[in-house]
């Protein structure tokens, strides 16, 4: 009875609790309303326009033509100045001695981590963790905001199927879910739960739309999304932005069937606004309005801002199409009085929600607050769990601490290299190279190092001798490769994906010593390393690693640490594999293992039709080298007793599905288990299977544990054959294992 009582007194407290919390914001985004308002009807249309340009920065200087354009309110958001004497400057210019008082937003590329450099964001996603994502993106906005930074253009959540794309190093993968998750996560670590938070620094959920779809992976290039794709693939992870609270959006620079993103009305104004009902802002990619001129979508600058703008574009980067022609384009009845003001307006409603007018300064305790212990000890644990251990070979790894290491490779001691793309502000003085950590734990002794090649692209063969003398000295070489980190990120596109420069022919030449030998990539994307991994006993795919990656895979190769990260991208063989993702479409003939014959066995002259007509390619065969969700571990999970709550689901019920995890191997382990769900039969044909739920489970040797994860029948929805999002009834089969192969397989239906 006391419990009942308890029970009921508690549910009454939160119900007062949530509605008052409901009340407050209620009445908090109602004064923020008012106070825009009152602000907008204060405006002049020069001061307005102002609030729609973003400049680059000054590098760490007010120059007088700045000075005087903050004072007359030509400013809205300054980019890439991080120097906080500057910054404070800047917004006591524009707070004190512009008539209005309006503070600007500085902003930044704070993309995965700030000085403190965590893996690259598709190292992340391979952590599956929302998590340790989320702490990821909490340091870095703490430490960006220490420097003055409250606005970072991330996450970047274009789903990306194409390797050769630099930009996928910047994505979370494949997968709309797994991005959807991942990228909620970081908008949640960037923004905290209080905007006003001086620590926190307001998410843009970009490019929308369809960016990562560029064609052939060559950046800034055409789109071609049918519209069942885009809205079933490439928009759910934006959607899933709003629904985390982003507070701003950035167009792209690629067009969709014609249309460039950053003049896509019906992107920014019918489903952003229109549907998801987003009330932040937009901001242009660099010079992406300026850009619909190359584009062909705008015949000049006055044509780019009258597009962008009424397309629902809020503010301008870098470019001045929108200073230099709205007021003339009102003048001319081409853009309305409504549209300008509605743009401004959702810019000023960002800014008085931050608290910009309360607190434009970066106080003195909350100055260059960089590398604390703390953080560097979340980017190792985001390191190690985003490696993945892709091969292990009679059991290479771990080494243990009595064999001596030849440390060989173009990655294995290079502070800078494995911090990845996009590090303007990352301190290349704090990493752990793979060296220093190797030589931290087992003494100099025990590492015998010669990197072979100075870097991953050297083409000559004159290092390799002392590499592979080393080689001969040591139990076990573990090969550092890759590629640089300026190799992948934006304009570096790459159509061939091999290991560049001389590695393939160095990991030869050290096989050749009979020693195992262990290759360790770090890269910004999935490379093919499918034919030199037969060279190698163990392969750790460590993607770049960030500030303390080497310290992460010391932990990982000597067996501290066990490793769990998974592929959040399909793997090719061969680069002419590409596009290839685990939730295609079966196809009407799927490919089928028992009529494959590869190229060189066909006989010569065989006739036409003997030898299979599926969908396959005869030299690379049809099956990837490693599938989404692939990454093993030191220990073995094992899956067993699958069982779904029902056998038949209303639409909106929740599906419950209960398995066993075993750890049947004799190591404490993470295991990230997955969920992959198949509508059998549609009004259009659906993908073979597609991630619903995952969650990563830690499991001590000889444990067993039940894992129930639930999916809610909506999420089953798709764009059906008249465009509307439906769940469409009928039978389903659904998967549990530890990637996108896996077998042990439950039916259900939905009525
Ligand atoms: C990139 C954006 C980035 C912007 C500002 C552009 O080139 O596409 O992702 O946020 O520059 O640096």
């Amino acid at each position: 009875m006391k419990v009942l009582q308890h029970i009921i007194l508690t549910l009454i407290a939160v119900f007062i609790l949530g509605a008052c919390q409901q009340n407050n914001n209620q009445a908090n985004s109602s004064s923020i309303d008012s106070r825009v308002d009152a602000l907008l009807d204060e405006m002049t249309l020069e001061e307005k326009i102002g609030q729609m340009c973003q400049i680059n920065g000054a590098g760490g200087t007010v120059p007088e033509d700045l000075k005087t354009a903050l004072k007359e309110g030509r400013i809205g958001s300054i980019l890439n100045e991080v120097d906080v004497a500057a910054i404070n400057e800047i917004q006591r210019i524009s707070v004190e001695e512009s008539r209005l008082g309006v503070p600007v937003i500085i902003a930044r590329d704070v993309i995965h981590g700030f000085k403190t450099v965590f893996p690259i964001p598709l190292g992340q996603a391979a952590s599956w963790n929302p998590e340790i994502i989320q702490e990821g993106c909490r340091i870095a906005a703490a430490e960006a905001a220490s420097s003055g930074v409250r606005w970072t253009f991330a996450p970047m959540i274009d789903i990306s199927r194409d390797a050769r794309w630099g930009r996928i190093a910047e994505s979370l993968g494949e997968d709309p879910h797994l991005t959807s998750v991942l990228g909620a996560a970081m908008i949640k670590g960037f923004q905290g739960d209080d905007l006003t938070n001086p620590n926190s620094v307001i998410a843009c959920a970009k490019h929308f739309a369809g960016y990562g779809a560029a064609e052939g992976g060559r950046d800034y290039n055409s789109t071609l999304i049918p519209p069942r794709e885009l809205h079933d693939i490439y928009l759910p992870p934006f959607k899933a932005a709003v629904d985390a609270g982003v507070r701003t959006f950035m167009s792209g620079f690629n067009d969709i069937d014609g249309v460039p993103a950053t003049g896509n009305a019906y992107l920014m104004r019918d489903v952003l606004r229109g549907k998801w009902q987003f009330d932040g802002f937009v901001v242009s990619d660099w010079a992406s309005a300026w850009e619909m001129i190359n584009h062909g979508f705008a015949a000049d600058e006055k044509e780019a801002a009258q597009r962008a703008i009424n397309a629902g574009v809020n503010m301008e980067m870098a470019s001045t199409t929108y200073v230099d022609h709205i007021a003339e384009l009102l003048q001319e009845g081409q853009v309305s009085e409504a549209t300008i003001n509605q743009a401004v307006r959702e810019i000023l409603r960002v800014k008085f929600e931050m608290g910009l007018f309360e607190n434009p300064y970066i106080t003195e305790d909350n100055q260059y607050q960089f590398a604390k212990p703390e953080y560097l000890e979340a980017a190792k644990e985001a390191a190690t769990q985003s490696m993945v251990l892709l091969k292990n070979s009679e059991n290479t790894l771990p080494i243990t601490k009595d064999k001596k290491i030849a440390l060989v490779g173009p990655m294995a001691h290079q502070a800078y290299e494995q911090l990845g793309t996009w590090i303007f502000d990352g301190d290349s003085t704090l990493s752990v190279t793979p060296l220093m950590a190797l030589q931290q734990e087992m003494g100099d002794e025990q590492v015998l190092f010669a990197d072979g090649m100075a870097i991953s692209r050297t083409q000559h063969t004159k290092g390799f001798k002392k590499a592979i003398e080393q080689a001969k000295k040591a139990d076990v070489i573990v090969f550092c490769g890759g590629e640089e980190s300026i190799l992948s990120g934006e304009a570096h596109s790459r159509a061939d994906i091999d290991l560049p420069g001389v590695q393939n022919e160095l990991i030869k030449a050290l096989k050749q010593t009979g020693k195992p030998l262990v290759l360790v990539v770090m890269a910004g994307r999935p490379l093919t390393i499918g034919e030199i991994s037969e060279y190698a006993d163990a392969v750790i795919y460590a993607w770049h690693p960030g500030t303390m990656g080497g310290a992460a895979l010391a932990d990982i190769l000597l067996g501290k640490a066990n490793p769990s990260g998974k592929l959040p991208v399909t793997f090719p063989k061969v680069v002419g594999q590409i596009p290839m993702h685990y939730n295609h479409k079966n196809t009407g003939r799927p490919a089928n293992p028992h009529s494959w014959t590869q190229m060189y066995d066909i006989p010569v002259k065989a006739p036409q039709t003997s030898l299979g007509n599926e969908s396959h390619y005869i030299d690379a065969g049809f099956t990837p080298l490693y599938p989404f969700g692939y990454g093993l571990s030191y220990t073995s999970f094992e899956y067993a007793n699958l069982q779904l709550d029902k056998e038949v689901y209303g639409k909106d019920e929740t599906i419950k599905v209960s398995f066993e995890l075993a750890n049947i191997g004799e190591m404490a382990g993470d295991e990230i288990a997955q969920v992959y769900v198949r509508d059998l039969v549609g009004s259009v044909s659906r993908p073979v299977k597609e991630l619903k739920a995952f969650k990563r489970v830690s499991i001590e040797s000889g444990d067993k544990t039940t894992i129930t994860l639930e999916i809610a029948v909506q999420d089953l929805a798709f764009h059906n054959i008249d465009m509307a999002e439906v769940v469409e009834p009928g039978d389903f089969q659904l998967w549990v294992g530890g990637d996108a192969n896996a077998e042990l397989s439950a039916s259900f239906s939905v009525q």
